[in-house]
C-alpha cells in the first residue's frame, strides 16, 4: 500500500493506493449514494455488493459528459434524501470522474465525496487535480471547474477488466508526465516501459510515481495558470487528431502520437537533437499499434489546431520541449511553419502504415 498527499488549492488531502478492499466495503455499506459507471458496476458488483437502492449508474459515453447529465444526477441525489453533510462515493474513469466533480461541486454548493478511478487512465493521471471538464453544446471540454474528492482510493485490480486500448490510452499519459518532468523521469519510464512489455506488475510502479511528478506540479500550481499547463503537452496535436479522426482513437494514445509530434517539432527546430527524438520516438511507438494510424483529413486537423485552447488569436502556444527532459510553452505565427512541419511528420510515419 502506498499513500501520497495530494496538493490542492484549498487542503491537502489523502490518496491510498491497493489498501485493504474491507475498507472501501464498509464504506460502501455507510454512505447513502454511489455514482457508479455501468460497465464497472455490472463487472463489480458481486465484489461490492452495493445495495440497489443508493445507486447511481453512469454510461460513460463522450455524449453524457454534459452539464444536463450532472443536473440529473443531483436530482437522484436529491430523491435519495442527501442532505449537506452527506459523503457520496463514485466510482469509474475519466467520464465519471468529470460528471461526479461537476455534480458533487454544485449541489448545496458543494458536498463532500469520495473518489475510486477504475481506468488507467484515471488513476494513473486524472483522478488528482481536482478538474471538471464537461462538453456543451458542439463545445468539447469547455465547461467545468475545480472541485477535488475529499479522499482517493486506488485499486490496481480494477484494471484486470480493461481493454488492451484503454490501458495504453493510461500509459500515454503516464509517458507525458514522465517525460515533462525532467531527464531521471524520461530514462526511469524508458527501462520502465520496456520492463513492463515482458512483466506488467510494474505498472502500479508506474501509477505511483505518475502520481508523485503529477503532484509536485499542482503544488506549484493547483488552478492551472502557469506550471500546470505543462500537462497539456502532446495535447494541442492529440486533441487536433482526435478531432480530425471523429475520436475513433482513445485520448491517451491521440496524446502518445502527440507527444511525439511535438518532439518532432523540437527536433526540427533545433530544440532537441537528432538521436535524443530517435531515443522518445522508439519509447513513444512502443505503445502504440498499427491500427492507432487512422487516416485523418489535414484540414480538419489544423483547424481543430488553430482553435485550441492556449492559443492567441494569430499564434499556436504549443508545449513542446526545449531541451531532452523540459518542456516549455512556446509561440508560433498561425503561417505554414507549424503545418509544413506536422505534414512532414505524417508523410514520415503514417506513410506505410495507412
Ligand atoms: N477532468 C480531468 O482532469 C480529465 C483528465 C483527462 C481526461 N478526462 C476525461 O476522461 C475521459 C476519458 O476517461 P477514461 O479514459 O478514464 O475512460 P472512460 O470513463 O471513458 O471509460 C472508458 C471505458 O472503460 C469502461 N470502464 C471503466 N472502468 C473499467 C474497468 N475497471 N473495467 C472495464 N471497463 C471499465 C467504461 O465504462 C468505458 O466504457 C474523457 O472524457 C476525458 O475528457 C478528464
Ligand atoms: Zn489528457
Amino acid at each position: 500500500m502506498n499513500k501520497i498527499d495530494i496538493f490542492s488549492d484549498k487542503e491537502t488531502y489523502e490518496l491510498i493506493i491497493d489498501t485493504n478492499f474491507q475498507d472501501i466495503l464498509e464504506l460502501l455499506e455507510s454512505t447513502k449514494a454511489v455514482i457508479i459507471d455501468k460497465n464497472v458496476f455490472d463487472l463489480y458488483n458481486k465484489d461490492l455488493k452495493i445495495e440497489k437502492d443508493k445507486i447511481i449508474l453512469i454510461e460513460a459515453l463522450e455524449d453524457k459528459k454534459r452539464p444536463e447529465y450532472a443536473l440529473e444526477i443531483c436530482e437522484k441525489l436529491m430523491h435519495l434524501n442527501i442532505k449537506r453533510k452527506d459523503t457520496i462515493i463514485a466510482i469509474g474513469g475519466g467520464i465519471t470522474q468529470d460528471l461526479a466533480t461537476f455534480s458533487m461541486s454544485i449541489l448545496f454548493r458543494g458536498i463532500k465525496w469520495i473518489w475510486i478511478p477504475t481506468t488507467l487512465l484515471a488513476q494513473a493521471d486524472s483522478c488528482i487535480g481536482g478538474k471538471s471538464s464537461l462538453n456543451f453544446k458542439e463545445w468539447k471540454n469547455i465547461i467545468g471547474n475545480f472541485y477535488p474528492p475529499s479522499k482517493i482510493f486506488i485499486f490496481t485490480k480494477f484494471l484486470s477488466t480493461l481493454k488492451e486500448d484503454d490501458i495504453r490510452s493510461g500509459i500515454g499519459e503516464i509517458l507525458k508526465v514522465h517525460l515533462l518532468s525532467g531527464k531521471e523521469s524520461t530514462n526511469l519510464i524508458i527501462q520502465q516501459l520496456n520492463e513492463y512489455k515482458k512483466n506488467n506488475s510494474i505498472l502500479s510502479t508506474m501509477i505511483y510515481n505518475s502520481l508523485n511528478f503529477k503532484n509536485r506540479i499542482l503544488e506549484i500550481d493547483p488552478l492551472d495558470q502557469g506550471e500546470r499547463l505543462k500537462m497539456n503537452y502532446g495535447h494541442s496535436f492529440g486533441h487536433a487528431l482526435e478531432s480530425a479522426t471523429n475520436f475513433r482513437i482513445p485520448h491517451g494514445i491521440a496524446v502518445n502520437i502527440g507527444l511525439d509530434i511535438a518532439n518532432f517539432i523540437a527536433y526540427r527546430i533545433g530544440n532537441i537533437k537528432e538521436n535524443d527524438f530517435n531515443t522518445l520516438h522508439d519509447l513513444l511507438f512502443l505503445n502504440l499499434k498499427t491500427s492507432d494510424f487512422i487516416s485523418f483529413n489535414f484540414e480538419v486537423f489544423i483547424k481543430a489546431l488553430r482553435k485550441d485552447k492556449k492559443n492567441d488569436l494569430d499564434c499556436y502556444n504549443l508545449i513542446i520541449p526545449i531541451s531532452y527532459g523540459e518542456v516549455a510553452l512556446k509561440s508560433f505565427k498561425m503561417n505554414n511553419e507549424i503545418e509544413i512541419l506536422v505534414q512532414e511528420y505524417s508523410e514520415k510515419f503514417y506513410k506505410g502504415i495507412i
